[in-house]
């Protein structure tokens, strides 16, 4: 079964067997049905963080399960319960219309809700760990449902206890969601404020806000329908304070966010553009020409061509800045 079209880096991987899983019923029958049980299994959600570099010799479970559900409200909030297979920005337009705080900044993010939480996905000084209130699962082992409070799930920049000590143990099937009804609008970040002054918003609403993200994504990240890719490819790195003053003394420009006393985040689109990639192309695959922290596949791309790309890229950067860049993708 072709996995091409369930992927945004739009690569060419075989599954040995497929099947999608539209409740949580038809999930844990799947999980626990004896036939299937030896056989080694594979989650894939949206598929917009994974680099498929091979066919993948599992049974590869798609979730599908749908469903937005308000579950609770008081004056100033909104608890909602969404399934892991809703499309993330359906779900933030969903709390658009009926003017729910929250997740604004993050419109336009590809892949599902259940992907999101993974990696705490963010955007725009927000991440969903602002917003959630707890986490949906089931246990690949043995099918058992589980709800992670915010705190089990262990949130940090692009982490979670997902990828890191429950790595491959459990299906997330679901969120809940706190949003607010009278929002504080997040528009600090970047060119937000820029862009709603462009469009002659004055007091913008939660709509003005994502409608703003929405043209600023537009204007510089590839819409993964025309052309293969999965958004940041790295992380933003971390470095010390002293090392960022060293840095500083022979590149002056070089950009640095203050996360503490000790650390400094670093735009890796920067270093890497800095190291001669941005617009850099080789064949079906390339660096995106308006955010060099963005791979692309220009269609009929491999994987492992995009892999070895991101090693030289790693390694230019290394020597260039003596900074290590760390992958966000997955590779599979
Ligand atoms: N920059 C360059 N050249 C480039 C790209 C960026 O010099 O080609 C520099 C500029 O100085 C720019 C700065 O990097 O001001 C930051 O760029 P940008 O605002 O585009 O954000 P980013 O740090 O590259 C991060 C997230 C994105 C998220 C944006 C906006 C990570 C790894 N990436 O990118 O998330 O949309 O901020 O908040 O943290 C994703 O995770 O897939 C993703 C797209």
């Amino acid at each position: 079964f072709s996995l091409r079209h369930l992927n945004t880096f739009g690569l060419e991987s075989e599954a040995r067997y497929f099947v999608e899983a539209r409740s949580i019923e038809e999930l844990t029958e799947i999980l626990l049905d004896p036939v299937w049980k030896q056989t080694a299994k594979f989650i894939l959600g949206g598929g917009s963080n994974v680099l498929f570099t091979r066919n993948v010799d599992a049974l590869v479970i798609h979730p599908v399960i749908k469903g937005i559900e308000k579950i609770k409200e008081d004056d100033d909030r909104v608890w909602l319960k969404v399934g892991g297979g809703e499309v993330w920005h359906d779900f933030v337009m969903h709390c658009v219309e009926n003017n729910y705080g929250g997740i604004e900044n993050l419109s336009l993010i590809p892949g599902t809700v259940g992907a999101a939480p993974m990696q705490n996905i963010g955007a725009y000084g927000v991440e969903i760990k602002d917003v959630i209130e707890s986490v949906e699962g089931v246990s690949i082992q043995n099918g058992q449902k589980r709800t992670f409070s915010k705190e089990e799930c262990q949130f940090g920049y692009r982490e979670s206890v997902f990828k890191r000590a429950l790595k491959d143990q459990y299906v997330i099937t679901g969120a809940t969601f706190v949003l607010s009804k009278n929002p504080v609008l997040n528009v600090g970040y970047g060119d937000v404020k820029k862009t709603l002054e462009e469009m002659n918003v004055a007091s913008p609403t939660i709509r003005d806000v994502s409608d703003a993200i929405i043209k600023i994504r537009q204007s510089k990240l590839p819409d993964p329908a025309q052309i293969g890719n999965a958004g940041s490819f790295f992380k933003n790195p971390e470095i010390p304070s002293g090392q960022y003053a060293e840095l500083k003394e022979t590149f002056a420009e070089m950009p640095g966010y203050v996360v503490s006393a000790e650390k400094v985040k670093v735009p890796a689109g920067w270093l890497i553009e800095q190291a001669g990639w941005k617009g850099y192309r080789r064949g079906a695959i390339g660096v995106h020409e308006r955010q060099a922290l963005v791979l692309v596949n220009y269609g009929g791309g491999n994987g492992n061509d995009i892999k070895a790309l991101a090693e030289e890229i790693k390694a230019s950067v290394s020597v260039k800045f003596g900074i290590d860049l760390n992958a966000e993708v997955n590779f599979i």
